[in-house]
């Protein structure tokens, strides 16, 4: 995939207050096609395997239930440094040091329900994208 993909789930918060399609759009509007995608729910113990790279962090389980609390978005994203541009889409972890704009910004209600996941590098956008999706999905 070298740099043209990346992997976002719009968490469940942000499905439970209708905004898919909001963030969809933007999404799109900044240049992003969809590759796959995918409405799915996260049981607890799947939301623990993607996350745990987090597993020693004090927010791991709230993060883990909240994850596995309602249906998510699971989706490849392809187009230039996607990786970065997508982060730089979706703003801080915490909205509140959020840029203007950006989808954390707009909809998020907080630092754990901040509706929206990005991966942080090539390498996990493949291992993330592999957890949701077959390897046919992403070629
Ligand atoms: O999602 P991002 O890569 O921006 O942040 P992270 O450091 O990889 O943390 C993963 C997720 O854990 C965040 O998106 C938050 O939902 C949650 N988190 C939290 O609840 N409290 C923190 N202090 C840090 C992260
Ligand atoms: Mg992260």
């Amino acid at each position: 995939m070298s740099g043209n993909q990346t992997f976002t789930m719009i968490k469940p918060i942000a499905v439970k207050n209708n905004y898919i399609g909001p963030i969809l759009k933007l999404i799109n509007e900044a240049g992003f096609r969809i590759k796959a995608m995918k409405y799915t729910h996260l049981n607890k113990q799947q939301a623990m395997q993607f996350y745990a790279v987090h597993a020693d962090k004090y927010f791991y389980e709230e993060l883990t239930s909240f994850m596995s609390s309602g249906p998510i978005v699971a989706a490849i994203l392809e187009k230039e440094n996607a990786v970065a541009d997508f982060r730089k889409l979706i703003g801080a972890t915490n909205p509140e040091k959020a840029e203007e704009g950006t989808i954390r910004k707009l909809y998020a209600e907080s630092m754990s329900h901040n509706a929206i996941h990005g991966s942080d590098s090539d390498e996990n956008a493949i291992i993330e994208s592999d957890f949701f999706f077959s390897k046919t999905e992403r070629y």
